[in-house]
C-alpha cells in the first residue's frame, strides 16, 4: 500500500492574503467548497488578524458561518493573538494557526513583536484553546532566509520549534517565506529541528518564488516529512515579505508525490479545474506547471 502525505491547503489564507484582487465571501466559500470536492481534509479558511494589516481576511467569520459541514474536513484559521482567539471561537472554529517567526525582523514587521513577545501572545491562545478544547497548529516563518536580516541560522529555527512543541502545538509547519531554500539548506534546517521535535509533528511549508519549492519538499520527503502544505494555483506569497512568490502550487507537490508513489487521496482532475478557477477569481493563469500541462 502507498504511504500517505498529507496536504494541508493553505490557498484560501495564505493565497488570497497576498493576492490584490480582494474576494467576496461568497468567492471565498465556492472556493473553499471546490477544495473540499477535490478530497483536501485541512483546507485553511481565512485568518482572524487586523483587516487593516491585511484586509483581504477581513470577513473570515462570514466565510466560516456561509460554509456547510463538511464530514472530516479541518477548516484551520489563523489567529495573532488572544483578540483573534475570541473572534475564531465566536465563529465557532475548531482548530487556530499561531504564528512566529526565526527572524525578530520579520516578525515585527509581521506582528509588531519580538519572537520573544509573541510567546506572551500564545500563551493567551492557548488559554482559550485549552478552554475551548480547540487544536492548534504553529507557523515558523523565514527558516531559511529573512527579507529583512538575510541568512537564519538552523539552531534558531530548533529553539522557536521546540517552544512552540513545548507550549502544546499538535503539529509545527516549517516556512521558507520569501523561498531562498534549496535542498541543501533545507535538510540542514530540518536536521536541526529533528534533534528537538519529532518529524510526525513537523510540517515543511515552501514557496516557489526561485523554482527551488519541488526539490525542497523532495528533500523534506528524504527527511521523513510528511505533511506538506500547499497553495490551489500558487497562489499567494507573503504580505510582509517583499519579493515572495506564491506558497507552492498543490498541484504540482501531488503531481510529483504521485509519480514518486505516494498517496495524498486528493484527485488530480479537479485540482486542475479547481487551480484555474481559483486563479480566475484573482485575474491569473495558474502560477505552477502542472496546472498547464494537464489542462483538458
Ligand atoms: P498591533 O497594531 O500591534 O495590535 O497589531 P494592537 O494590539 O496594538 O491593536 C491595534 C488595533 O488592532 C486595535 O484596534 C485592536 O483592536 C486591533 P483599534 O483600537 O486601532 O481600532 N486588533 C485586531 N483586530 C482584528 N483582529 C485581531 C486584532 N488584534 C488587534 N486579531 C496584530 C498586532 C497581530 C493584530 C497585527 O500585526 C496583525 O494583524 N498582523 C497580521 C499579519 C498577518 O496576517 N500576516 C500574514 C500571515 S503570516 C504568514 O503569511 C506566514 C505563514 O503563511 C507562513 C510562511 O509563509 O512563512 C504563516
Ligand atoms: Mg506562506
Amino acid at each position: 500500500m502507498s504511504e500517505f502525505v498529507r496536504i494541508v491547503e493553505v490557498g484560501p489564507r495564505d493565497g488570497l492574503q497576498n493576492e490584490s484582487k480582494m474576494l467576496t465571501v461568497a468567492q471565498r466559500v465556492e472556493l473553499i467548497k471546490r477544495l473540499a470536492d477535490c478530497g483536501h481534509k485541512t483546507i485553511e479558511a481565512g485568518a482572524f488578524v487586523s483587516p487593516k494589516w491585511v484586509p483581504q481576511m477581513a470577513d473570515t467569520a462570514s466565510v466560516l458561518a456561509s460554509l456547510p459541514k463538511f464530514a472530516g474536513v479541518n477548516l484551520p484559521v489563523l489567529v495573532p493573538n488572544a483578540r483573534g482567539m475570541e473572534d475564531a471561537i465566536a465563529a465557532g472554529a475548531k482548530e487556530v494557526a499561531i504564528f512566529t517567526a526565526a527572524s525578530d525582523e520579520f516578525n515585527i514587521k509581521n506582528t509588531n513583536v519580538t519572537i520573544a513577545e509573541s510567546y506572551k501572545r500564545f500563551a493567551e491562545v492557548f488559554d482559550l484553546a485549552n478552554q475551548h478544547g480547540i487544536k492548534v497548529r504553529g507557523y515558523i516563518s523565514t527558516v531559511v532566509g529573512c527579507p529583512y536580516s538575510g541568512d537564519v541560522k538552523a539552531a534558531k529555527v530548533a529553539e522557536v520549534a521546540a517552544k512552540l512543541l513545548q507550549i502544546g502545538c499538535y503539529e509545527i509547519s516549517l516556512g521558507d517565506t520569501i523561498g531562498v531554500g534549496t535542498p541543501k539548506s533545507t535538510k540542514k534546517m530540518l536536521k536541526a529541528v529533528l534533534e528537538e521535535v519529532p518529524v510526525e509533528k513537523l510540517a515543511l511549508h515552501c514557496h516557489d518564488t526561485y523554482g527551488q519549492a519541488i526539490a525542497n519538499i523532495y528533500a523534506g520527503l528524504e527527511m521523513g516529512i510528511r505533511v506538506f502544505d500547499a497553495s490551489t494555483a500558487g497562489l499567494g506569497g507573503c504580505p510582509y515579505a517583499k519579493g515572495a512568490s506564491g506558497n507552492v502550487a498543490t498541484e504540482d507537490v501531488v503531481y510529483m508525490l504521485n509519480c514518486e508513489g505516494f498517496e495524498t487521496g486528493l484527485a488530480m482532475p479537479k485540482l486542475i479545474e479547481t487551480a484555474h478557477y481559483a486563479a480566475s477569481l484573482v485575474g491569473k493563469s495558474p502560477q505552477g506547471k502542472v496546472a498547464h500541462a494537464l489542462k483538458v
